[in-house]
């Protein structure tokens, strides 16, 4: 399969008051179509700038994006709008997303608008039917933000990204701000419109349990790094980097057989402003020698399995 999206070498560094803040540092991954590449990390750790970037909400300070093999890092004015069209966003809050002065109808029709592609005629037919397939009810449809539950302000929100037909979504905490027994509705509804439409998902969450439930492909950061990636399953069966097997530690009974004793990090955090070369994580890690100190390479431990720490041979 080829992937739909690559990232090579991707950095997106903020200039702050305090230094230059490195929230993305140096990513290389890719992502195959109809697949989703769950992101997790605590917070702060650049997930959400990650996804912005890729989609060009933010631009790049350096590194590469390629959608279907082509490079798009710096496309501008009507291929930059056809590429945003093309990758879209379902924000975590969608309340503060939505405009609160527009109805349901509107929100939802205004990207068909925008984008110039239907008659004015069609435009309510397809309104209609996005509505539909979200799962949000045709009376509904003059309501407001504020009159809607959280769960079908999120299906508004899921159906305004979906509603021109994008190739790549990024999901940035989609369920988090929602209860816990709405979550799973939202779930499955992105499941069952990504199976329905061959879309992919970046699914950026620091929920182990939805990200293990939702993707195909997991990739754990770090302040900026990219530190392990790897199919979902074999994350899990086999964490290899030092930060994954703490990260999944914190998780009850992953394996019932197999039970994590759960590791306690310790160690000051370092900050993510004109950071040291190499491992971000060396400063919290055990098994931290010199060569963590100078800049990693990410290797392939097995295929598929990409693991960016010099220490592996010695720690597996
Ligand atoms: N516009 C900005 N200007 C300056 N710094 C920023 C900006 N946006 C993000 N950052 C910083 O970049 C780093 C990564 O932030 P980001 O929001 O991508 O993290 P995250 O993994 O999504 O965190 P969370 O789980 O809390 O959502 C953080 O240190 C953050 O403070
Ligand atoms: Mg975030």
């Amino acid at each position: 399969m080829e992937p739909i999206i690559e990232v090579k070498g991707l950095k997106k560094y903020f200039q702050t008051q305090r230094g230059l803040l490195h929230a993305v540092d140096d990513v290389t991954l890719s992502i195959e179509r109809g697949k989703t590449l769950g992101v997790v990390g605590e917070s702060g750790c650049g997930k959400s700038t990650l996804g912005r970037t890729i989609i060009h909400l933010l631009e790049s300070t350096s590194g590469q994006i390629l959608l279907e093999g082509r490079d798009i890092t710096h496309v501008k004015d009507k291929e930059l709008r056809a590429v945003r069209e093309r990758m879209q966003i379902i924000f975590q809050d969608p309340y503060s997303s939505l405009d609160p002065r527009k109805s349901v109808d509107a929100t939802i029709r205004e990207p068909l608008i925008v984008s110039k592609r239907y008659k004015k005629s069609e435009i309510d037919d397809v309104t209609r039917e996005l509505m539909d397939f979200v799962g949000i009810d045709e009376r509904l449809r003059n309501s407001y933000p504020h009159e809607l539950d959280g769960g079908r302000r999120q299906r508004v929100g899921i159906a305004r990204a979906l509603a021109l037909n994008p190739d790549f979504v990024v999901c940035d905490e989609p369920v988090s701000a929602l209860d816990v027994s709405i979550q799973a509705q939202v779930l499955n509804l992105l499941k069952k419109l990504q199976q329905q439409k061959g879309l992919t998902y970046m699914f950026v969450t620091h929920d182990m349990s939805v990200v293990r439930h939702i993707s195909d492909d997991i990739c754990v950061m770090y302040l900026g790094q990219m530190v392990e990636k790897c199919p979902s399953k074999e994350l899990f069966k086999n964490p290899l980097h030092p930060y994954t097997k703490a990260l999944l530690s914190a998780i009850p009974s992953v394996d019932i057989h197999h039970p994590m004793k759960r590791e306690i990090l310790r160690g000051e955090i370092t900050s993510p402003v004109d950071p040291k070369p190499g491992c971000r994580f060396a400063s919290r890690c055990r098994f931290v020698t010199e060569a963590c100190r100078q800049p990693q390479k990410q290797v392939e431990a097995s295929p598929g399995h990409f693991v960016t720490c010099c220490r592996l041979n010695e720690i597996v």
